[in-house]
């Protein structure tokens, strides 16, 4: 008998047990009730006295190590993250990815992108680091005049002055210089001023410009452009007004409002109860400008626009602070899934 043992002893540690199968062909063969162990301990009985208790110990040992080996292997199968093939189903619809979703300022400036673009504008980019004359000289702004004052900003070196530009009209004049007419093109892009930082300001923010230079322009071509503009973005209910107001790079120029969307008009806070919103600066190119980049405004006349993201996505989407769009507050961020 104690030779059986050690063979069937042999024959458990060799046992391979690599699949759920191979593991039950384990236990019918050793541990069952038919098993070759429990029918070792029938033929134990018949054993004398003496060997009975050798045997019994062998026995137990031996019936240790294959419940042993058993129930490791079976946790390891549980365990174990690969499945075999045959028990992948196949038909199961695919777990998506996890997608994150877009910043509400980028939701929007490919809105605004869209509606243009529809009208035949390209998207043109420029440096955030200016020199002064791409921001302010070559759009008209004489030296020490107090409209510079209004666009203060960073000054990264003082004579000549280096600067982070206050807004995104130097591409303008970079596209003028590079450029004959016709042009069109919008311009999106980071601008920065110095301005203490609230609710309502801060010292970056985000503008999409415009500009349409060509033969024959006009401001009719100006009206009609910011009415379909604002009909798009805001629908077909929406009315607009504008304001004669200063720009030293238009002339005439104007401030472009739309009817507010909160009060319909009503009188609320967000319109400081006016009924109207300030939604973006206009005007016809200065002839100035036109000169100052060499195109001859004898010859071609232009317009121009200038409107800020943050302004629009807080019309489209009722977010009252600034600030909550650079706070990467991922409860705040994660809001905007959609495209309304
Ligand atoms: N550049 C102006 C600003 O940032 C906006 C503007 C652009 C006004 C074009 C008129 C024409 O305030």
């Amino acid at each position: 008998m104690e030779q059986k043992i050690k063979s069937i002893e042999h024959e458990v540690n060799s046992f391979l047990v690599s699949s759920k199968e191979a593991l039950e062909n384990f236990r019918l063969k050793f541990i069952s009730k038919k098993g070759m162990i429990p029918s070792l301990f029938d033929e134990m009985k018949q054993a004398s006295g003496e060997e009975k208790k050798k045997v019994g110990k062998l026995l137990n040992d031996l019936k240790q190590l294959a419940e042993g080996k058993f129930k490791a292997a079976q946790e390891e199968l549980d365990n174990s993250s690969i499945e075999p093939a045959d028990q992948i189903d196949l038909s199961l619809p695919v777990v998506p990815n996890k997608l994150g979703n877009q910043h509400p300022l980028s939701l929007t400036r490919h809105r605004i992108i869209e509606v243009f673009e529809k009208l035949g504008f390209n998207v043109a980019d420029g440096p955030e680091i200016e020199d002064d004359w791409h921001n302010f000289t070559a759009l008209n702004f004489p030296p020490n005049h107090p409209a510079r004052e209004m666009q203060d900003t960073f000054f990264i070196e003082k004579n000549p002055d280096i600067l982070l530009r206050t807004h995104t009209s130097n591409v303008q004049i970079r596209l003028m210089k590079q450029q004959k007419p016709p042009i069109r093109s919008i311009m999106p892009g980071r601008v920065y001023r110095n301005e203490a930082i609230s609710a309502r300001a801060h010292c970056f923010f985000h503008q999409v410009e415009g500009l349409y230079v060509d033969k024959n322009v006009g401001f009719a071509d100006l009206k009609q452009t910011l009415y379909h503009f604002a009909q798009e973005m805001y629908g077909k209910d929406i009315k607009i007004r504008y304001r004669p107001s200063f720009f030293p790079f238009t002339e005439p120029s104007a401030e472009i409002d739309i009817s507010c969307l909160i009060c319909k008009g009503a009188g609320c806070n967000i319109c400081k109860h006016s009924g109207w919103v300030e939604i973006a600066g206009s005007g016809m190119v200065h002839p100035n400008v036109l000169k100052n980049c060499g195109i001859d405004p004898e010859e071609y006349t232009g317009f121009a626009f200038g409107m800020g993201i943050e302004r629009v996505t807080q019309l489209l989407f009722r977010v009252n602070d600034l600030r909550l769009y650079s706070e990467n507050d991922i409860r705040f961020l994660k809001q905007f899934k959609t495209v309304i």
